[in-house]
């Protein structure tokens, strides 16, 4: 395995599961054995507050933004960061340094604006890099809803690709309590072969 390996969760979107993700994906990664580090680089720190509130088992480390690429650049291993919302420098600098960017998308309440910039800003990265970097994650999701026809017109529009393991709404996911039910997430890493 290289020495270093980083997934960044990312939408300008609040509430689309971007800190549960990192929690269960970091927490999955942790159970497959691997060194893992949580980076929490939201200022409200939420990502840090459910790891003291519950004693994650792989630590979990806050960092300012202008900060974030200095301090990864440091540490080996497995390394999971959560982003905040409505930052759009954050996304460029989390996108820069991974080697797979997560975009959770929510099946209610989505702003199509958001995700648009988000994507922008992912895919300057991209040409960047010269790499594709970036899936989309249907989070919080309920058979009932659909996608919005705006939205799935973006992602085809776009050629981004959407992971098929979906993350149901469920009350599991609620509420600072320690990641355990974590087939829906393990079968995300594994779809990316992540693990
Ligand atoms: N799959 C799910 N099923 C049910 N509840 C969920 C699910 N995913 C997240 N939640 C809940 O939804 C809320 C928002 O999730 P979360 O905090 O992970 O989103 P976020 O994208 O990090 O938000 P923010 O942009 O504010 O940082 C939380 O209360 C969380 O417990
Ligand atoms: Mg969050």
């Amino acid at each position: 395995m290289a020495k270093k390996f980083v997934i960044t969760l990312v939408n300008r979107k609040g509430g689309v599961s971007k800190t549960t993700s990192t929690a269960y994906m970091a927490m999955c990664l942790h159970q497959a054995g691997k060194k893992v580090f949580g980076v929490d680089a939201d200022a409200d720190k939420s990502l840090v507050k459910w790891s003291e509130a519950v004693s994650f088992p792989f630590p979990v480390v806050h960092v300012a933004k202008d900060n974030l690429v200095d301090m990864v650049e440091g540490m080996e291993g497995y390394i999971v960061i959560d982003t905040p919302p409505n930052d759009g420098e954050i996304i460029y600098a989390a996108a820069g340094i991974a080697d797979e960017v997560i975009v959770p998308i929510s099946g209610t309440g989505l702003d199509v604006n958001r995700l648009a910039t988000t994507l922008s800003a992912i895919a300057h990265v991209e040409k960047m890099r010269q790499k594709p970097l970036a899936s989309i994650l249907l989070t919080r999701w309920r058979d009932n809803v659909t996608i919005g026809k705006e939205v799935l017109e973006m992602l085809v529009d776009k050629d981004l690709p959407v992971i098929d393991q979906r993350i149901r709404l469920l009350t599991r996911y609620e509420g600072f309590i320690l990641p355990q039910y974590l087939e829906e997430y393990e079968a995300v890493l594994k779809e990316l072969e992540v693990i």
